[in-house]
């Protein structure tokens, strides 16, 4: 079916990053629209990328018609299985290594004919292909690799929060389990690396997901002139962010943990959240760098409560401490 202006929905952009969870439940039943998918990647295809290399592209699946479906399967972490089998469409993203060797020329060609390199900013034809173009294309694949990869990143942050707007829900899942069995799947060439899977549908649970997950602090992630000095958000400014529904009420909402249940038992799933120990929960809950709201924290109270919660694996605790101490960090925070 197509889609004409008016049928599409007007969603801003601040609302729809708002809006945006990890969908985990999907109506197998219902499907995204082709125009919905074609807008979804027009997105990603928008989206900034160095010297207009276009090094971000996308293969779309869905469960009925994909050939490869068993062999994606294989890779998909366990915990991703349901999600990919009930979701609509499978958008796997890759990054196509060759753009910056190959189109960082006519990228940048295609910026001066649009009237966005000028000599302005010091642009010179001369100095751009004796030094600008051969530096770049004399990376390693390794750094072009990680240019890239944020690259791709980007495009498909760009297509999530366009899924958002449609209506629709949307996950990222790892497909870490068989490393290379999505390049091989494909039977993709070298140049080419499968950076991530975007599974898209009709949301079966809430569409709000139980709530806006929580994150750190602000002032804990952000620095103001200097590392180490926090930035200190404006409650004002906050406040005004609710009001465009930017900033939502904390997960979890009421009703939550019986929807968790109740979609469980629909298909025939084990109800239930994963809990962690008594000690770990009390921890976290007292850890300052978390921005923590009251929802979340009657929910651990309430967990504690009820009790049957597991032990902390105390055979880990060494290799713990050892991974953590290889990479400096303070192990009396989280081992006490
Ligand atoms: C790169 C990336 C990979 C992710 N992979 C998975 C995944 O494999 N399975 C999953 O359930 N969630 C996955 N997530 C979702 C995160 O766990 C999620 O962002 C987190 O639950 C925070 O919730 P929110 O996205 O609803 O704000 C991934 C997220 C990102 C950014």
């Amino acid at each position: 079916m197509s889609v004409s202006a008016g049928q599409i929905p007007d969603v801003p952009v601040l609302q729809a990053i708002g809006d945006r969870r990890s969908i985990r439940y999907y109506d197998p039943d219902k499907k995204a629209e082709d125009w919905q998918i074609q807008t979804i990647l027009q997105a990603g295809r928008l989206s900034s990328c160095q010297g207009n290399i276009n090094a971000t592209e996308a293969i779309v699946v869905q469960k009925e018609t994909c050939d490869v479906w068993d062999e994606l399967e294989e890779c998909v972490s366990g915990f991703n299985v349901q999600i990919m089998n009930q979701s609509s469409h499978i958008i796997i993203w890759l990054t196509n290594l060759n753009a910056w060797y190959g189109r960082a020329n006519d990228g940048l060609s295609t910026l001066a004919l649009s009237g966005a390199l000028t000599k302005y900013h010091g642009w010179n034809y001369e100095f751009t292909m004796t030094q600008t173009v051969p530096r770049l294309m004399s990376f390693p694949t390794e750094r072009t690799e990680m240019l890239l990869r944020f690259e791709s990143g980007l495009a498909v942050s760009q297509a999530m929060l366009t899924t958002q707007a449609l209506g629709l829900g949307n996950i990222l899942v790892a497909f870490g389990r068989k490393p290379g069995g999505v390049e091989k799947a494909f039977g993709l060439p070298p140049h080419y690396k499968f950076t991530w899977a975007h599974a898209v549908g009709v949301p079966l649970e809430d569409p709000k997901g139980g709530g806006q997950r929580p994150r750190l602090k602000f002032e804990k992630l952000f620095h103001d002139g200097a590392y180490g000095k926090p930035l200190m958000p404006d409650p004002a400014v906050n406040d005004a962010l609710r009001e465009k529904g930017m900033l939502q009420e904390q997960a979890p909402l009421p009703g939550r943990m019986e929807e968790i249940d109740e979609l469980a038992s629909k298909f025939a799933r084990d109800p239930g959240v994963v809990s962690w120990p008594e000690k770990e929960i009390k921890r976290l809950i007292a850890d300052d760098d978390w921005d923590f709201g009251p929802r979340i924290k009657e929910r651990a109270d309430q967990v504690i409560a009820e009790g049957g919660l597991p032990d902390y694996p105390e055979e880990m605790r060494e290799t713990f401490q050892k991974l953590m101490e290889e990479h400096g960090l303070d192990t009396s925070k989280y081992l006490s």
